[in-house]
């Protein structure tokens, strides 16, 4: 017996299908550490295998503890399925593995996660698939964009890492209209701030390793969408592309995480909003780019997008490039690391590290800027983040320019 299906997204977070009762009353869902799965006959494997009998098979293919995590997934997204992998470039090649053939072309937007480009531009692009980046905060740029051979629409929302919003019901009604697939990133927003499913996605693909897991000690992904599409995902391009299957334990952390998921969003946004609207008014500091700030070319999509505007921001200093990597440098709480979502606070510097993928040229036509700084703001005490940000932003005050 599970908890009814009309409780809260917290609650769900917490209990959602599993009852102590069916496992000796254990608490904590048990950890299935198995590779395979015995049968009661020769005959029995044969059903299995044909899809007569439902049942674990071996555990590339599926396993008890991250169906549960699965199951947990689908309830808080509001999707009819989902599948696990073992990382958010997992879910996102088996995903498109699944639905592209070669000819197709996939429209996405200008700015994405730097492997996510190298993915399609160098895993796709070589097996001929098309690529067409379009301006997707243009509506009319991309109605215009869509051609007979456009089969799926991508795009994150806000785009890591400059925070560009899409307006997610939008772009998903016209790829609907033009009998195209949707698929969003919903990684920096989490099922607590935006759920695209809702809003017309066909699929929505994570890096669990970020929000969901939360804590910075598991690499996973998934991706959840209709139960027939996400089949043919996991027995193609899981099973027989990829690979890319989530540990047991990997999936157990990432349940454990959950558990907090719609504390710690809370915790992110509100401390994120406070550290944006410092550093809005610091004087060091250029541009801040982050939906909650009035300031935000989109925080009026943002209002009615998003519940809450996340803990991910990005700015740029008055003193370029240069002076991000002294601010860096001088930080001795907020950590200089790759990765987001964590406990701790962390700052990079995407032209560098996680765009460093896209061609030096092709920066800042997709809207990555060589001097943005990225910042994952954590759940340390705000005073503390803000004490650390100010002191190296503040020894950077030197360095600006006299007025003219
Ligand atoms: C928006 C976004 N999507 C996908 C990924 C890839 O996820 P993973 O690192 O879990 O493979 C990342 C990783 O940083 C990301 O930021």
């Amino acid at each position: 017996m599970s908890i009814r299906n009309d409780v809260s997204f917290a609650t769900a977070a917490i209990h959602h299908g599993y009852d102590p009762r069916d496992h000796e009353g254990a608490l904590t869902p048990p950890l299935h550490l198995t590779s395979t799965f015995a049968f009661d006959s020769a005959e029995d494997g044969a059903a299995r295998f044909s899809g007569e009998q439902s049942g674990h098979i071996y555990s590339r293919i599926s396993n008890p503890t991250l169906d549960l995590l699965e199951r947990r997934l689908v309830f808080l997204e509001g999707a009819e399925a989902a599948l696990a992998t073992a990382s958010g470039m997992g879910a996102i090649s088996a995903t498109l593995w699944t639905l592209l053939r070669p000819g197709d072309e996939i429209l996405t937007d200008m700015t994405l996660y730097g492997c996510t480009f190298a993915f399609m531009q160098h895993g796709l692009g070589r097996f001929g698939i098309r690529v067409r980046h379009v301006d997707m905060t243009d509506i009319d740029a991309v109605a215009a964009a869509f051609g007979p051979e456009t089969r799926l629409v991508y795009f994150e929302t806000p785009a890591n890492p400059n925070m560009r919003l899409v307006d997610i019901e939008a772009v998903c009604a016209l790829a609907k209209a033009r009998g195209a697939w949707s698929v969003v990133d919903n990684t920096y927003s989490t099922p607590v701030i935006t759920r695209p499913v809702a809003l017309g996605a066909d699929f929505v693909v994570h890096s669990a390793t970020k929000y969901l897991g939360g804590h910075g000690d598991l690499v996973a992904g998934v991706v959840l969408g209709r139960a027939a599409d996400i089949q043919q995902i996991r027995m193609f391009g899981l099973k027989d592309m990829t690979g890319a299957v989530l540990s047991p334990f990997n999936a157990m952390l990432v349940l454990r995480g959950l558990k907090t998921l719609e504390l710690r969003v809370q915790r992110h946004a509100a401390s994120a909003q406070a550290v944006a609207e410092w550093l809005e008014r610091h004087p060091a500091v250029h541009v801040v780019h982050y939906p909650g700030l009035a300031s935000f070319p989109q925080h009026s999509l943002a209002k009615r997008q998003m519940a809450l505007p996340g803990g991910m921001i990005a700015f740029r200093l008055k003193t370029g490039f240069d002076g991000g990597k002294r601010v860096m440098n001088r930080l001795t709480l907020i950590r200089r690391a790759v990765s987001l979502g964590d406990a701790e606070t962390l700052i990079q510097h995407p032209a560098s590290m996680t765009h460093s993928t896209y061609p030096v040229e092709q920066l800042i036509a997709h809207g990555i800027m060589p001097d943005l700084v990225r910042l994952s703001v954590g759940l340390e005490d705000p005073r503390d983040i803000l004490s650390d940000l100010g002191a190296a932003l503040d020894a950077e005050c030197p360095a600006l320019a006299p007025a003219a």
